[in-house]
């Protein structure tokens, strides 16, 4: 297989347990991951997405990582937020506003 470009990984707060009760579920990220992988397409971008355990930074949630260039994004609360990250992503650039990681 072809490996994809980005592999972006978005927190779903998921628990051992079972039941996904984190920050980043009761944010709001699941309903996120469809708009993220079909923005991804529609703009040509090599992705896969891919729902995570907690990343433990809840604070800042909804987190999601963009590898393989390791950067940390908090606060991906719309569809908006994920339009500016992927404008970056583009442009092959961190998306300063949203980084939450040195
Ligand atoms: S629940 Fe998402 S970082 Fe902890």
């Amino acid at each position: 297989m072809k490996k994809p470009d980005y592999h972006i990984l978005v927190c779903n707060s998921f628990r051992i347990a079972g039941d996904a009760q984190g920050a980043c579920n009761k944010k709001g990220a699941t309903n996120l991951l469809q708009y993220l992988t079909e923005e991804a397409a529609d703009r040509g971008l090599d992705v896969a997405v891919s729902c995570t355990a907690c990343l433990n930074v809840c604070s800042q949630g909804p987190v999601i990582v963009v590898h393989p260039n390791n950067y940390w994004y908090g606060g991906v609360e719309s569809e908006a937020v994920i339009d500016e990250i992927l404008d970056a992503l583009e442009e092959g650039e961190l998306c300063e506003k949203y980084s939450i990681a040195d």
